[in-house]
């Protein structure tokens, strides 16, 4: 595997626990339903979902809370098939207001899939929250209703995001630095 380190923290856990309380606040504002579905995509979704949640009790918004798994990405940085839901909701979302959670929009492909069908399955409404936007990837035109921090083009892990299924457990944001030449096929 190709040499890197994770010593430069892009977010600490500080600035974290204050954006993800700032986005509560604001999913509380623009998403009022007696119907409210919140479904995190897994797996790098986990932490900031189960943080995100924590602060709705205050809001009085009281979601049904449920999963899906989307997979793309084989080993490493780059994405290499169509993202496809390979774990379905059991949720019945006929009527429902749907917030999709994630932890990065990227190219946006995962997003748009899965918006879509979470939509197919009779949702009222499909809105997306991601803790993190790298813009400047976009390959499919999506954008997400609610932002944590928009970041430059590196690849981070930490607080759920990994690099080859690992470091999901940093309480931080660290960016992926190589250090050496890629594996020679
Ligand atoms: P998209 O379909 O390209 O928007 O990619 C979304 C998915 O790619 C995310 O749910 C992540 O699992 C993964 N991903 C994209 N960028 C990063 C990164 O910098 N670190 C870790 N995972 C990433
Ligand atoms: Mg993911």
């Amino acid at each position: 595997m190709r040499p890197y380190h994770i010593k430069d923290v892009l977010i600490t856990p500080r600035q974290l626990e204050r954006r993800v309380d700032g986005l509560a606040r604001e999913l509380a504002a623009g998403v009022r339903s007696d119907n409210l579905v919140v479904i995190g995509i897994l797996r790098g979704s986990f932490i900031f979902l189960a943080d995100l949640v924590r602060w709705f009790d205050r809001s009085d918004l009281h979601p049904r809370i449920d999963f899906i798994i989307m997979e793309s990405y084989g080993h490493g940085t780059t994405p290499t098939a169509e993202p496809t839901v390979t774990r379905d909701c059991s949720i019945d979302l006929a009527g429902a207001d749907v917030v999709i959670v994630d932890d990065i929009l990227d190219t946006g492909r995962t997003l748009q899939k899965a918006a879509a069908h979470l939509q197919a399955k009779g949702a009222r409404s499909v809105r997306t929250c991601v803790l993190l936007d790298k813009p400047s990837r976009r390959v499919v035109p999506f954008e997400a209703d609610f932002v944590g921090f928009r970041i430059e083009d590196a690849f981070v892990v930490g607080y759920g995001l990994d690099y080859d299924g690992r470091h999901r457990e940093l309480p931080h944001i660290a960016k992926v630095t190589f250090t050496g030449p890629a594996d020679t096929p």
